[in-house]
């Protein structure tokens, strides 16, 4: 695929089918999106791919963020247990669920540069993934800034930046195309 064609076509997806992209094509996927540029080559990107019987623990997780910080609390009892439920089932459709996360760098400006890389390696990796006819969600909920649901999924929260979940599948639906603003309005030649 012609690389601006990709670029301008890939879209967010929301909705996927259930089948699962085979693990050596996700790995292919991320093996090529580790091109990304890292400074000092640090390769800071670090994955964990919820998929399978592995999404039920994760999406626990996820509930419990969400209770922690007072999603449910404005509904009664019958009302949490139904948005819960409405919640696990939407995430468990979801085939496969890649956290990216980086190691914390105490430097201010080593972690900008990590976060920086780690993001060229996500927007690679959404690239590749619609090559193939792979559709990504980039998601940066906030449960990634809570400490303990990094806790309850095994990532020390000291130690590691939850950096963001691809929602990833193959596309029920392609949606269609928001408009980008010219680039004349945000770009300025300055020269003499
Ligand atoms: C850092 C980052 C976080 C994002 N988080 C979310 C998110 O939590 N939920 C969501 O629906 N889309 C999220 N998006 C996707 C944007 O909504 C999407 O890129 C934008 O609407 C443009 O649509 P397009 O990607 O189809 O061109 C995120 C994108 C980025 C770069």
């Amino acid at each position: 695929m012609d690389l601006v064609h990709a670029i301008t076509n890939r879209r967010s997806i929301h909705e996927f089918t259930e089948d699962e992209v085979p693990k050596d094509v996700l790995r292919e996927i991320f093996s090529k999106a580790a091109w990304a540029p890292t400074h000092r080559m640090k390769e800071p990107w670090l994955l964990n791919i919820y998929q399978g019987e592995g999404i039920e623990p994760y999406v626990s997780a996820v509930l419990s963020s969400y209770e922690r910080q007072g999603f449910f609390d404005n509904y009664n009892e019958e009302k949490q247990e139904r948005m819960k439920e409405g919640i696990r089932q939407f995430l468990k459709n979801i085939p496969h669920h890649a956290l990216v996360y980086m190691e914390r760098d105490s430097d201010l400006i080593k972690y900008e540069e990590d976060y920086a890389s780690v993001c060229a390696f996500i927007q690679n990796a959404q690239l590749l993934s619609w090559e193939r006819g792979i559709g990504v969600l980039w998601t940066t909920s906030p449960y990634l800034h809570d400490p303990q649901f990094a806790e309850d999924i095994g990532i020390g929260p000291d130690t590691y930046k939850l950096v963001a979940v691809l929602q990833m599948g193959y596309p029920n639906r392609v949606p269609k195309a928001k408009p980008r603003t010219p680039i004349e309005e945000k770009m300025t030649f300055i020269q003499s």
